[in-house]
């Protein structure tokens, strides 16, 4: 059996820390798409951890974390990244396994991530450089280089060969920075990497799913990133959607049973592209300020805007979404009036759909509006303590998406979360 948390809106969505609030009642916790473009918060201890690639599942003891095949793997920043894991006293030579069919992000895909960034000017994605675009396409181009690869006694040699191609591509864009000191970081890393438990991923999740344990498969990015059906261009390279669970770990879609979508209670986007409810004035600041947004992985300030229930409502029909989490609807405490998107308008026609391209069409974003709760609802532990007013926003949601919020996140500790009851 294996159940999906994945975010519906452009990422961020707090998928961390309801993976880590799950995590409790799983055996395994997968990641299966996306790299260290990710940035997922966690409390442990009272302190802020980040973490980009290891699951979030890493501090439960006796909880197996997997980093499934369709991830594009950073060994420079994993092993920061096991640094910190293992300063909590996490034994990551039980609880880390790392598929051998995964993706390695070399030092020249994330120089040409930056030089592809950097000749698009002012059309640029916004990526976070971590050379997650690169890698993919060398995946789907039959070039690219995996984690299995690294045990190859001739590994280096077959950098070499990709490192030629790439340089002939950094040529093209008159990229002249010197690489020599990833490079550097990049051998000394693979080291670390190699001694670490490598697996084949797929026999590995299906022999624990056989033997009757219970998988989460944690999604980074968001529905409206997805490289098929989010905002493309401005999207990242990699299927974000359940459909992405069964390639990146290797296991049959009837396999699935609940898929547990995210959402904040309004709606962020950090880099570039079609933002239909953004807010760019005094709203959107105040948002920004009371939410803390700015980007986990980059610190880069996100874009806000209020919910979007025409975006929702296709992630929820893309992803097959069962259960909603609806997260930082704290946030919202002190708005007198909410608003929340229920249709587009584009070209004088009103639609529930997402059109297939967003930056011509320009969609107008169509409200209605809710009364605030203006109370603290951090404070409040159990649902029928929270505001009336918040009640009927969610009802409204509900009844839109014909899917329940079956939690509300009040807070970024572990314990802020109320069950749906
Ligand atoms: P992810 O990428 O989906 O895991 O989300 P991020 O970690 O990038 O961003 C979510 C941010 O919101 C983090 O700083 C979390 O600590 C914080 N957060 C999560 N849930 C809540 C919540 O319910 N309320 C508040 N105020 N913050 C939250
Ligand atoms: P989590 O898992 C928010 C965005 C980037 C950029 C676009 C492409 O923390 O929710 P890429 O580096 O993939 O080439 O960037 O996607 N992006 C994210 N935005 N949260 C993320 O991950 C993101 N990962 C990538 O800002 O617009
Ligand atoms: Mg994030």
């Amino acid at each position: 059996m294996v159940d999906v948390i994945l975010g519906l809106q452009w990422g961020d969505e707090g998928k961390g820390k309801i993976v880590d609030f799950f995590a409790k009642d799983y055996d395994v916790v997968a990641r299966f798409q996306g790299g260290p473009n990710a940035g997922h918060t966690l409390y442990v201890k009272d302190k802020k951890v980040v973490l980009h690639q290891i699951p979030s599942g890493v501090f439960h003891a006796g909880i197996t974390n997997l980093i499934g095949n369709g991830v594009v793997l950073d060994p420079v920043t994993l092993k920061k990244e096991c640094d910190i894991v293992t300063s909590f006293g996490v034994d990551l030579k039980k609880n880390l396994f790392i598929a051998e069919r995964t993706h390695l992000i070399l030092p020249t895909h994330r120089a040409l991530d930056k030089a592809a960034e950097l000749s698009k000017g002012n059309e640029k994605i916004g990526s976070t450089l971590k050379g997650i675009g690169p890698t993919y396409m060398d995946k789907t181009g039959r070039n690219g280089l995996r984690v299995g690869d690294l045990l190859d006694k001739d590994f280096k040699n077959l950098y070499k060969n990709l490192k030629a191609k790439h340089q002939q591509l950094l040529d093209n864009y008159n990229f002249e920075e010197d690489i020599s000191v990833w490079e550097e970081e990049f051998f000394t890393t693979i080291e670390y990497l190699k001694e670490l438990n490598i697996v084949n991923g797929e026999y590995f999740i299906n022999s624990k799913i056989k033997a009757g344990k219970r998988i989460l498969a944690e999604g980074a990015q968001g529905t409206m990133l997805d490289i098929d059906f989010g905002t493309f261009p401005f999207v990242t390279s990699s299927n974000t959607t359940t459909a992405g669970v069964c390639s990146g770990l290797g296991i049959a879609p009837q396999l699935i049973r609940d898929v547990i979508g995210i959402t904040k209670a309004y709606c962020t986007r950090v880099g570039s592209g079609p933002f239909p409810t953004e807010l760019e004035g005094a709203t959107g600041e105040e948002l920004r300020k009371l939410g803390n947004e700015f980007g986990a992985t980059t610190g880069r300030p996100r874009r806000c805007g209020w919910i979007d229930l025409v975006a929702l409502n296709f992630a929820c029909m893309i992803n097959g979404v069962t259960k909603i989490v609806m997260t930082k609807a704290d946030v919202l405490d002190t708005f007198k009036e909410l608003q929340v998107c229920t249709e587009y308008e584009i070209n004088g026609i009103r639609t529930k759909e997402i059109p297939f391209q967003m930056e011509r069409t320009r969609p107008v974003p169509q409200y209605k509006s809710f009364a605030g709760w203006s109370s603290p609802s951090s404070e409040v532990n159990s649902f029928s303590n929270l505001p009336d007013t918040m009640k009927e926003y969610i009802n409204f949601i509900n009844q839109y998406l014909g899917v329940q919020v079956h939690f509300i996140s009040n807070g970024p500790g572990r314990d802020q979360i109320i069950e749906v009851k």
